[in-house]
């Protein structure tokens, strides 16, 4: 089995939209692909017969695309109504997020045995938890393989830089990066050469603005995790 964990260079860069082409693309190729979304701010109430529930869309999104009939709380354990970072909305109603809980959740999935684990992050790759722990131990901890993806605007060159040495400093190994552009930016190409000069990880896709999860999914080069199967 490939665990693969979904950083970006920050909030809303297209963590989801990647997570979700990734998940498509390898579903396609018939593998088992589950997904996970540790932490999420930004839910709404939902109430069920069997008691209220907070439901995450980007897990929601991650389960569309999966095919290992995960339930929501499942795939999302940690989740906070107000869009704030967790560990803040944790402290708003007296509670905290434990390593010990993501990782029991994350071990819940891996014992289902898929091919694919892809594990959505949260924010950057520096998620602070609290109490001075950040997310990124978690992917120590479990040793997945990272796919950075990077918000093509200006500004990004030093984020992407920034986030990539991070992750190598952390010991881990980043198997691919994406260069997202859903928005028009000046002098794309050359930021993107750029970029693959200064990351000595593999470009897996450049992506447009495309509502078409599918065909988002067609164009990445999956060479890097399939070779991990
Ligand atoms: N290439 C793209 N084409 C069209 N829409 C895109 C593309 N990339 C991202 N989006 C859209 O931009 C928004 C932000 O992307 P996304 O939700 O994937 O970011 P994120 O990194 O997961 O954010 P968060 O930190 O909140 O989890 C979403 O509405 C998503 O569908
Ligand atoms: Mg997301």
């Amino acid at each position: 089995m490939i665990k693969l964990f979904i950083t970006a260079t920050d909030t809303d860069a297209g963590k989801t939209y990647v997570a979700q082409a990734l998940t498509s693309a390898l579903v396609k190729q018939n593998y088992r692909v589950a997904v996970f979304k540790p932490i999420s701010a930004g839910c709404r109430l939902v109430h069920l017969p069997e008691g209220d529930v907070l439901i995450n869309e980007d897990a929601e999104q991650l389960m569309y695309q999966s095919n290992c009939s995960q339930s929501i709380t499942e795939i999302n354990p940690i989740a906070f109504q107000p869009a704030i970072a967790p560990h803040i909305a944790a402290k708003l109603i007296d509670t905290e997020i434990t390593m010990s809980e993501i990782h029991a959740s994350y071990k819940h999935i891996v014992n289902r045995a898929s091919d694919c684990l892809i594990t959505e992050g949260a924010g950057g790759w520096r998620l602070p938890l609290g109490n001075g722990k950040y997310l990124s131990e978690f992917v120590q901890l479990t040793e997945q393989k990272v796919i950075l993806v990077v918000n093509m605007k200006l500004g990004c060159l030093n984020h992407a830089v920034l986030t990539y040495e991070t992750i190598i400093a952390d010991g881990l190994d980043c198997i691919g990066w994406v260069a997202n552009c859903p928005e028009p930016m000046a002098y794309l190409s050359e930021n993107i050469s750029e970029l693959k000069t200064l990351i000595s990880a593999p470009l897996l896709a450049q992506l447009g603005f495309q509502t078409d999860i599918s065909k988002a999914a067609s164009v990445i080069d999956l060479s890097p995790i399939t070779k991990l199967l």
